[in-house]
């Protein structure tokens, strides 16, 4: 599987494209911090995590760009460029966790840094880290979510959490990976995922590049499929959680965990810690993205809906927090009253 993020050497970031996938596998060359806002923005990287990863390179090679100048000049050149990556893309709360990470790591470098070049580089460094520790902490989200899968039977997932929305192995798609390696026979339904065809494009791409059995099914199949009992669990990620458990993801996400619950599936939403917003106490304090019409009136370039035709597309839904079963992170299994149990996983990270 091609990786979503990969440094070819230090000071370039290659980011897959993930718009021509999975018809072509391209990778885009990152050289500025404008060159990654610009990626982040339209999507060349996508996924909560993966845009957190990105961002965090972007902030160094924001750095890189004026490492001629005097340090003295840094910390004001370096607030430009966390406002620039910063406004591109306004849910998945991974990015600002990921700037805020980085700003505090450039503000306690500065005072003993020789030159501005010094600072570049650990700042490079830093990115480095928080890329290899999101592959790890994927891994253990995944590790404990496994136990909650069936020995053998369906697993419905929506948009796409897997390797290319993170820095490797992905939270959702993780935790079917850790059962599957478990030696536990899951197959997965993905929902298309409708406009941006995460699903479709990503999730069954990936998938189908690991061997799980994967079936393809259109939004409006998921009902069906939960009421004909193909599935026995639903797992999702998460692009911004609550205090409160109120969890915003995919657009769509919020309809399909209404399906679980009348269906008597257990809806799991699966995220790093870094996905926990402690500024954020309900769905009200969460901002949802609404991307370009044409994503809705286009599919593949072609014009499907009557020109100028009235449209509404918000990237992101909120699942009230009365329809997840269970939150799965690094560090366990999050359950209701999520305000308390959530509030224990960002302790355990701090
Ligand atoms: O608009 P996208 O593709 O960035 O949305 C991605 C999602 O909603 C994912 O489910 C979420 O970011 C979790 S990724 C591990």
């Amino acid at each position: 599987m091609a990786d979503a993020i990969v440094t070819t050497a230090p000071f370039v970031l290659q980011l897959l494209d993930q718009r021509i996938l999975p018809l072509k596998v391209e990778y885009i060359a990152c050289r500025t911090h404008n060159d990654v806002a610009d990626a982040i923005r339209t999507m060349v990287v996508r996924g909560a995590p993966a845009i957190g990863v990105s961002a965090a390179y972007g902030y160094a090679l924001g750095a890189h760009e004026v490492t001629s100048h005097p340090l003295e000049t840094l910390a004001n050149h370096m607030q430009s460029v966390r406002t620039t990556l910063a406004a591109t893309r306004p849910t998945a709360v991974n990015l600002f966790w990921a700037l805020e990470a980085m700003e505090k790591a450039c503000n306690a470098l500065i005072p003993t840094a020789t030159n501005t070049a010094t600072v570049a580089n650990a700042l490079w460094q830093h990115a480095c880290q928080l890329h290899q520790e999101d592959i790890a902490i994927n891994r253990r989200i995944g590790a404990h979510g496994a136990a909650l899968l069936p020995d053998h039977g369906g697993v419905l997932t929506h948009c796409n959490a897997g390797a290319l929305a993170t820095a490797g192995y992905g939270t959702a798609l993780g935790v079917i990976r850790a059962a599957v390696e478990q030696g536990k026979r899951i197959h997965v339904f993905t929902d298309e995922t409708r406009p941006f065809l995460q699903g479709a494009r990503l999730s069954a791409f990936e998938l189908m590049e690991d061997n799980i059995p994967v079936t393809l099914i259109c939004d409006n199949m998921a009902g069906v499929v939960m009421r004909q009992r193909k599935v026995q669990a639903i797992v999702v990620g998460a692009d911004r959680i609550a205090m409160n458990g109120d969890t915003a993801n995919k657009i769509g996400t919020y309809t399909v965990a209404v399906l679980a619950r009348e269906n008597n599936i257990p809806f799991y939403v699966a995220a790093p810690v870094s996905t926990i917003d402690p500024q954020a106490a309900d769905e009200s304090d969460i901002v949802i993205e609404e991307r370009d019409p044409r994503e809705v009136t286009h599919c593949g370039g072609v014009q499907i809906a009557p020109h100028n035709v009235a449209v509404f597309n918000p990237s992101f839904d909120v699942t009230p927090a009365r329809y997840i079963s269970g939150i799965i992170t690094q560090h366990g299994i999050a359950k209701a009253p999520f305000d308390e149990s959530l509030r224990e996983h960002l302790n355990q990270s701090l």
